[in-house]
């Protein structure tokens, strides 16, 4: 039996095990998956061991993924131009493939909530690993990005090295351009306890759709009631994402594209 895992600390709240078996199901595919608990010292001999004993594949999540994307001997264009490793591979002559999904899930459950179209104005909130990880997919579908960031060196840092692949203007959180924006996606990891909402009320305003990153089990995550208190309904957590980056993943080790759709319903049902 072919045999996956995926890699976090902590990791006992991925749904990643419960995506992939359904994946498995739906496309009769004869895997293994399972979550393990990556050790802060020791990751690099721990994926070693892991791949030496016939592991086809990993995913690997936080705080690992800047290590994989080092410890791969290949690496996709999307995985070097977000620095970060969401996907590994065992290549048929044993070397390590990195990929990165995060991006291109991002982009499909877009798709899929009919709200992604060409050159549309996105205005992404934060410029850390987690807005790396999906800028490239992002302007391949030629989305036309405005990028914010409390700290505007590191946003202006990331609309250098993406420029080449299509339009990105970086701007300071509190300067950000009184524009329509057709989507705002949330990638901070500002969770919005007390005063702490990621940009004004005003700004958010400008959007048609939010889109949060993040996802919580049961419920509303921070910026969505935030936004829903606002008056503004058209929104999305990042469950969608998280399970269409799982069938990008599964698409890369088993050459087969799940129904990700079906699962991400069956699966935000059962989260109710
Ligand atoms: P991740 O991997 O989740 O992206 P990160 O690389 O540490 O984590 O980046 C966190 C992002 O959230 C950054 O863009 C950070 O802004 P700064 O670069 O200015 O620190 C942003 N962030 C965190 N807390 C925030 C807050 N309260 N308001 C606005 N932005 C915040």
């Amino acid at each position: 039996m072919d045999y996956y895992a995926v890699w976090g600390n902590p990791i006992a709240q991925s749904l990643s095990p419960l995506i992939q078996g359904k994946f498995a199901e739906q496309t009769q595919q004869k895997m293994h998956y399972e979550a393990k608990l990556g050790d802060v010292e020791t990751f690099e001999q721990q994926l070693a061991i892991f791949f030496s004993q016939g592991a086809k594949g990993a995913n690997v999540t936080a705080p690992f993924k800047a290590r994989a994307y080092q410890l791969a001997d290949e690496h996709s264009e999307r995985a070097k131009l977000a620095q970060a490793c969401n996907t590994l591979k065992k290549l048929e002559d044993g070397r390590l493939y990195a990929d990165n999904t995060d991006g291109i899930g991002l982009v499909t459950d877009l798709q899929r909530l009919n709200w992604i179209k060409p050159h549309q104005r996105i205005l992404i909130l934060g410029a850390g690993g987690a807005t790396q990880g999906v800028l490239l997919p992002l302007l391949q579908a030629q989305q036309n990005i405005v990028l914010a960031n409390r700290t505007l060196a590191k946003a202006e840092r990331l609309a250098e090295t993406f420029q080449p692949y299509g339009e990105v203007q970086a701007v300071a959180m509190d300067n950000i351009p009184d524009q329509s924006y057709d989507v705002v996606i949330n990638a901070t990891s500002a969770g919005l306890s007390g005063n702490t909402a990621p940009v004004s009320a005003a700004i958010l305003k400008l959007g048609n759709a939010f889109y949060d990153m993040q996802y919580a089990k049961g419920s509303d995550t921070p910026f969505i009631t935030h936004c829903k208190s606002l008056g503004l309904m058209e929104v999305s957590d990042g469950l969608g994402m998280l399970v269409a980056q799982a069938a990008h993943s599964f698409h890369l080790w088993r050459g087969v594209m799940p129904d990700f759709a079906t699962v991400y319903k069956e699966l935000k049902k059962e989260m109710q």
